[in-house]
């Protein structure tokens, strides 16, 4: 059996060798496409692999033709929006994620964005301070629940909404659960966003939600771009010079962003929330033995193509 892993964006290397250790102990093959630049090295490395690690990386219709081989695919992280999962199932293929593992590095990650804004960039001149600021959190999983507990170690007060996670569950942990996207922008000074990419989501952070936050507003954005109506979003920092952006993956609009909102608008270069050594090992070693465990004794706890 072959295992591929195919990372654009390479995994620490010591998280590569923690891969190999399961994947050879399984008595399997390892192969690695890292940091590649075009999508035919990623359809050539694809042809005998039986199985795939992969971070972003698309995995659409094309690469799944190519991959005749192919079984399962893991997505090391938690969202999946870069795979078609009705091609994969229609190729027969199981693709699962790794839910939880990089999660803490990504809240470690917004609350990091968020002192940054506070202290005007490390400019030199006197910002302000998260302890005491209401924070919002739209959508409570496994990044939620991190940025809640890193929250509160700032003195922060949390708040929660999920579509999908009842209002106990949140409250269990101290957060005040709201009952609406709406309510929780209107409430909060900083939002932190954790919803995944999905048809309903995209496009859903818009100006009309974004208008009513509190005087002095923060978004922070370690979530995905696509769920921004960036246009609607200049609009209103256009209109709001209080209102400050910050996120981990760069906007379509970025140019344009950076040029009219210096000093109130960041973007990392590349995302990286799931970026420390830790996050890697975590993810990448999960991704190995969920594919052992699934070519091995057929377990599909993680499945997302059901
Ligand atoms: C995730 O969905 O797990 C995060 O967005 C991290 O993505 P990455 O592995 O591409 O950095």
């Amino acid at each position: 059996m072959k295992v591929l892993v195919a990372t654009e964006k390479p995994f620490a290397k010591v998280a590569v060798d923690g891969i190999r250790k399961e994947i050879e102990a399984a008595g399997y093959e390892l192969a690695l496409l890292e940091k590649y630049t075009d999508k035919a090295q990623l359809l050539d490395a694809v042809k005998d692999a039986n199985a795939i690690i992969i971070r972003s990386d698309i995995i659409d219709a094309e690469v799944l033709d190519a991959a005749k081989e192919l079984k399962i695919v893991v997505r090391a992280g938690a969202g999946y929006d870069n795979v078609d999962l009705a091609a994969a199932t229609a190729h027969n293929v199981c693709v699962m994620n790794t839910p939880g593992q990089n999660s803490n590095a990504v809240a470690e990650l917004a609350l990091g964005m968020m002192v940054y804004a506070v202290r005007n960039f490390y400019n030199g001149t006197s910002g302000t301070e998260l302890m005491g600021k209401k924070l919002g959190i739209h959508a409570y999983g496994n990044v939620g629940r991190n940025v809640a507990r890193i929250a509160k170690g700032f003195g922060m007060e949390v708040y929660a909404y999920d579509a999908f996670c009842p209002k106990e569950v949140i409250e269990k942990d101290g957060v005040k659960a709201l009952d609406s996207a709406e309510e929780l922008y209107k409430t909060c000074q900083v939002v932190s966003l954790h919803i995944p990419a999905t048809a309903e989501t995209k496009n859903s952070i818009n100006y009309a939600l974004l208008k009513d936050m509190p005087k002095g507003a923060m978004l922070v954005n370690t979530a995905r771009k696509e769920v921004i109506n960036e246009a609607e979003l200049i609009k209103l920092m256009e209109e709001r010079a209080d209102f400050k952006y910050m996120t981990d993956i760069m906007p379509a609009a970025n140019a344009e962003f950076a040029e009219k909102f210096a000093g109130r608008y960041f973007s990392t270069p590349k995302k990286m929330g799931a970026q420390t050594a830790e996050a890697n090992i975590n993810a990448g070693i999960a991704a190995a033995q969920q594919i052992v465990g699934f070519l091995k004794d057929g377990c599909e706890k993680f499945r997302v193509n059901k």
